[in-house]
């Protein structure tokens, strides 16, 4: 299969991966929760890894200078965003490099802001250095529409925070589960909150690759030299080029302040990602662009798809189209599902979702579908939350 046609295989197929996705239901369950993509991976990774696999080049990782130079030369086609390939350091995964991060700019018991609802490891990730969660929860100013996602940063609980004494402010940009992207003002809004207040910005990255055409993605290290002096960026290859089973994040400075603050990072933090994981992103980075367009034209299509079969089957399921990634983010309150409509409809109509209790309290009437798959399998999901009712 050529890049510039990527297909899901059918579900017989997907059935024999290994992947927790469909591992983690039985066998009857149609399976649209954790976030991997059912494609086929693209053919210069394919390459690489049967190329390293019969050579038997599996060893430790080393130093790797084409990973900062690969990004840089991604980041500057997508984004116009010019990145220094010296400042590009490499962790385990998303979640391992924040750890580490916390762990040096911030001690156990510094409050840490985060905004919910968003990706649920937020929350594991600052359990386990034993910091603070403050929350200053998204609000929701309307309904769910096509084209209006009605979830809104509270500003003035945003400034309280920011005064009070965080040490820490985590932004998932793109969001996860919102599908949104910050825009340039509200980046540098936060940036400029942030330098008043003595804060550090993680920007977690990792969706970014997967934005719509119709959209913009902002780096917050793009931001000029406050957002240098005061952020750091965790992303990877892993979601866009679906190879998180491979291990590899990359951690983001563009300052000399902020990149001495790094350097205390564990040195193992390095080698404790994997070989195959390290090349493999920095190939997706300078040659898997052919392979990331056909797969977001794919999803955009999937996008309206799961529109068009709400509005024909289920026209109280209310959802925003997202500027980003295959993450859908449903309302089903009208359903009158129970208090949790995710474990509702993986009861009763066998299909599983991410439910929304995961990302907070009170989306919990929300659950959030994966559509990075067929059109069949997407229908088949739609269907099965049709029969359960
Ligand atoms: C926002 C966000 N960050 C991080 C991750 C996980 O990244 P990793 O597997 O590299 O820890 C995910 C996975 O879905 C995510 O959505």
């Amino acid at each position: 299969m050529s890049d510039r046609e990527v297909k899901a295989p059918d579900l017989a197929s997907l059935l024999q991966h290994k992947s927790e996705k469909w591992t983690g239901f039985p066998r009857d369950v149609l399976p649209l929760p954790v976030a991997e993509m059912d494609y086929p991976v693209a053919q210069p990774i394919k390459k690489l890894l049967h190329d390293m696999v019969d050579a038997s080049d599996l060893g430790y990782l080393g130093n790797i200078p084409e990973m900062g130079t690969s990004f840089a030369h991604f980041a500057q086609e997508r984004w116009n965003w010019k990145v220094d390939p010296l400042q590009v350091r490499i962790g385990t995964d998303v979640g391992v490099a924040v750890v580490e991060i916390l762990r040096v700019i911030a001690k156990p018991g510094d409050k840490v802001l985060v905004n919910s609802p968003v990706y649920q490891n937020f929350y594991t990730w600052l359990a386990e250095t034993g910091m603070e969660k403050v929350d200053v929860p998204f609000t929701r100013t309307g309904n769910e529409e096509e084209s209006n996602n009605p979830w809104e940063m509270n500003w003035p609980e945003i400034e309280k925070a920011y005064s009070s004494g965080i040490k820490v402010h985590m932004i998932c940009s793109p969001h996860n589960p919102l599908g949104r992207i910050y825009t340039k003002e509200e980046l540098l809004r936060l940036v400029a909150l942030a330098k008043k207040n003595n804060v550090i910005i993680i920007s977690d990255e990792i969706h970014a690759p997967l934005t719509y055409k119709d959209s913009v993605f902002i780096p917050t290290l793009s931001l000029g030299a406050d957002a240098e002096n005061l952020c750091v960026t965790v992303t990877a290859a892993s979601k866009g080029w679906n190879i998180a089973g491979l291990k590899c994040a990359i951690i983001i400075t563009q300052s000399e302040l902020m990149n001495e603050k790094m350097s205390h990072l564990p040195f193992a933090l390095h080698y404790r990602a994997s070989l195959p994981g390290a090349y493999a992103s920095a190939i997706a980075f300078k040659e898997g662009g052919v392979w990331l367009d056909t797969v977001i034209e794919n999803l955009n299509q999937n996008r309206y798809l799961i529109r068009d079969l709400l509005s024909a089957t289920l026209p109280s399921v209310k959802y925003h189209i997202p500027q980003n990634g295959y993450l859908a983010w449903l309302d089903l309150s009208a359903l009158n599902l129970g208090d949790d409509p995710a474990a509702t409809l993986l009861e009763r109509g066998k299909v599983a979702f991410n439910s929304g209790h995961f990302y907070a309290p009170q989306t919990a009437q929300y659950v959030r579908l994966n559509f990075a798959t067929s059109p069949e399998i997407i229908t088949e999901a739609i269907h099965r939350i049709r029969k359960a009712l």
